[in-house]
């Protein structure tokens, strides 16, 4: 068995739009594991959405919480596939907690991609205003943010079940190399 496949955690990161809630819940289904997700789980924890906290405690609020939240779940002794927040990733703690933990998978797509997919979505706040103006300055602040992921699938020409297969393929791949 490979090193990455030590691991009873895998974590999708990657920019808003890019599918991770989506190719999360399908890998669950497809190994039989649970599914996390930790803006679902903050949510729950505080009975208020997303937009809410961050409009009125803050973002500074909002990633203290994420900490916390995707530490429990990586701490908890459960094979999991965890579906992280396209945040999650800015700071160093959380990305050595990720590494630490799973196997780390960074989904990728093409701007023009990620404004259609999020085009129709009022309920992420870093989103507000001029959406293509606000995605395209956030992919530039964040060019190097998800490069510290074990793997990268570009998910903009393909659809969730196709994601899905790509990564277990990877995943079998690596089981089987050593
Ligand atoms: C954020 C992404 C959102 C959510 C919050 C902040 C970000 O999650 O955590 O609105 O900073 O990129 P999704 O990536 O699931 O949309």
């Amino acid at each position: 068995m490979s090193k990455i496949s030590h691991h009873n955690k895998i974590i999708l990161i990657g920019f808003m739009g890019t599918g991770k809630s989506s190719v999360a819940e399908g890998l669950a289904q497809a190994l039989g594991w649970d599914y996390m997700d930790v803006d679902a789980e903050i949510v729950r924890r505080s009975s208020r959405s997303i937009a809410s906290i961050f409009e009125t405690e803050g973002e500074q609020r909002f990633r203290q919480l994420e900490t916390e939240v995707l530490q429990q779940l990586l701490e908890s002794a459960d094979t999991a596939i965890i579906a992280t927040g396209g945040g999650a990733v800015l700071k160093e703690e959380n990305r050595q907690l990720m590494l630490q933990y799973g196997l780390v998978i960074h989904l990728s797509a093409a701007a023009d991609v990620i404004i259609s997919r999020v085009s129709r979505d009022t309920g992420r706040p870093l989103l507000q205003g001029d959406l293509t103006k606000r995605v395209y300055s956030l992919l530039d602040q964040r060019k190097t943010a998800y490069d510290f992921a074990h793997i990268e699938v570009d998910t903009s020409l393909l659809t969730i079940p196709q994601v899905v297969t790509n990564i277990l393929e990877t995943w079998h791949n690596a089981n089987n190399d050593t």
